[in-house]
């Protein structure tokens, strides 16, 4: 993992690496095959859903070994320098397996002029997502769909019970030391009808979680049935929507955070009691140099607001938790203004925290600034942060022991022997001794019987 974080839990914001799995894939054998490594955020996974799926409509199908797969798709990140190091040191370790294997590169690192300058030898087609389409054509098939907008591909969701569900792309904020609008361009949001109807799908075909996701989700806007809709209306729409599901969302920007908003989320059945509200810094200089167009104080506001509204309106739930991303040792954060962020963590008391170690990132504004702080000093304030949390996280998890809550049955430790299961509010459970794979992917209740290294310890109750 590339980003820290305390305790197990349900993460929107992971970097994750992994190969894709897709179920009920048979392999056949006159037929080529592709193999997806994805790192970065949901919506980079989200992305490689729609390849995988884009790739099937070609007769493509999923190769188990990344050896023996004809073509394989790297889905990049750029957020930091230790995610484009990754791809570094990839692109020769797949050559090396398997000399007869495409290497498609794709993500946020796919326009960069410095990265296709330095790997252009060993990658074989360059692929901006938006360009999707356009794959076909670059392996030299003969076209079956067109799709003007990558997103109107059906994925092949990983999952059989929780999805993803893009309600745009791209990003308009330029925060100071973010390469995403540069990656991705400028914000494009979907029809309403389309994520509606996508949502409506999944909801037929058995999903209980539905996460919306976005750069920015607060700052979603369409036209639907001559009115203008935003993301509350949009939210309360997919709430509305026939059958239980769980709904979540992210990425939300404090400055597009409406009250509007917070009450819509708090009164919305369907909406899990989690938001993830990055604050980044907890100093306004250090946040003005970020280019993040809030104060700490409007910030801390809205902490405050989320949690009277979900008081208000769900008594009988647990407590909203709250998460965020932070960067530590922004260039020119001297000490005193990295204790306004140590501040912010003891009063609002995140249940987990992204910790993120500054890194200058090509092309954006910060980078052309002294990275000044050193890279001691920058993990100095990644460990006092998440000792801070480690203690608050302590704190929060109280309230839960001897609850009965709500939980989806994820998956299966076999190793332990163990059921993993979710809660509304994002937080993990262990199921001791329970090993029934027809559970997974179902709602259930769980009594939190414990508190351990892991987190919960909890119980199969009616
Ligand atoms: N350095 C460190 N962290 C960064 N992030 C984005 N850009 C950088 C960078 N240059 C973090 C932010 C963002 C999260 C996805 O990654 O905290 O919210
Ligand atoms: Fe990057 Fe800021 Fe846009 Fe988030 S809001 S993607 S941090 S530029």
């Amino acid at each position: 993992m590339l980003e820290k974080k305390i305790g197990l839990f349900f993460s929107y914001n992971s970097i994750i690496i992994s190969g894709i799995e897709l179920r009920n894939n048979i392999r056949k054998m006159d037929r080529k095959t592709y193999y997806i490594i994805t790192i970065g955020c949901q919506m980079n996974k989200s992305d490689s859903e729609r390849i995988a799926a884009y790739l099937e409509e070609y007769g493509f199908s999923l190769s188990e070994k990344r050896e023996e797969a004809d073509l394989v798709i790297l889905v990049t990140c750029g957020i930091r320098q230790s995610a484009e190091d990754r791809i570094y040191g990839l692109i020769p370790q797949i050559k090396r397996d398997n000399k007869n294997a495409k290497i498609i590169l794709t993500g946020c690192l796919s326009e960069r002029p410095d990265v296709i300058k330095r790997v252009k030898d060993r990658v074989d087609i360059w692929l901006p997502i938006k360009e999707l389409d356009s794959l076909a054509d670059k392996l030299g098939l003969q076209k079956i769909n067109e799709y003007s907008d990558y997103l109107d591909v059906v994925p092949r969701y990983e999952s059989s019970f929780s999805a993803f569900v893009p309600i745009g792309n791209g990003c308009n904020n330029f925060c100071s030391y973010c390469v995403v609008p540069y990656a991705r361009g400028r914000e494009v949001y979907r029809e309403v009808e389309t994520i509606i109807g996508e949502v409506e799908d999944l909801i037929k075909a058995g999903y209980k979680e539905i996460t919306l996701i976005a750069q920015n989700v607060n700052s979603y806007f369409a036209e639907f049935n001559g009115k203008n809709i935003d993301f509350a209306d949009l939210l309360k729409m997919v709430n509305d929507l026939d059958g239980y599901f769980w709904l979540r969302f992210a990425t939300s920007h404090p400055k597009d955070m409406s009250t509007k908003l917070i009450q819509t989320i708090a009164r919305c059945k369907k909406v899990c009691e989690h938001v993830h509200l990055p604050a980044q810094a907890g100093d306004n200089d250090v946040l003005k140099a970020m280019n993040r167009r809030y104060t700490i104080e409007h910030y801390k506001g809205l902490i405050n607001k989320i949690c009277e509204e979900f008081k208000e309106q769900k008594p009988d739930a647990l407590p909203v938790s709250l998460t965020t991303d932070i960067i530590v040792g922004f260039p020119g954060e001297i000490e005193e203004q990295f204790e306004k962020t140590v501040e912010l963590f003891k009063e609002v008391k995140y249940d987990v925290a992204y910790v993120a170690q500054y890194s200058p990132r090509y092309g954006t504004v910060s980078a052309k600034m002294e990275d000044n702080v050193s890279a001691e000093e920058k993990k100095r304030r990644e460990d006092k942060l998440m000792c801070i949390l480690e203690k608050t996280l302590a704190e929060n998890n109280k309230p839960y022991l001897g609850k009965k809550v709500e939980v989806i049955f994820e998956s299966i430790d076999k190793k332990h022997g163990n059921m993993i299961a979710k809660m509304r509010t994002a937080k993990i459970v262990k199921l001791p001794n329970v090993n029934d794979e027809k559970l997974i992917g179902k709602f259930g209740k769980v009594k939190i019987n414990k508190i351990d290294d892991f987190g919960f310890v909890g119980e199969i109750v009616n």
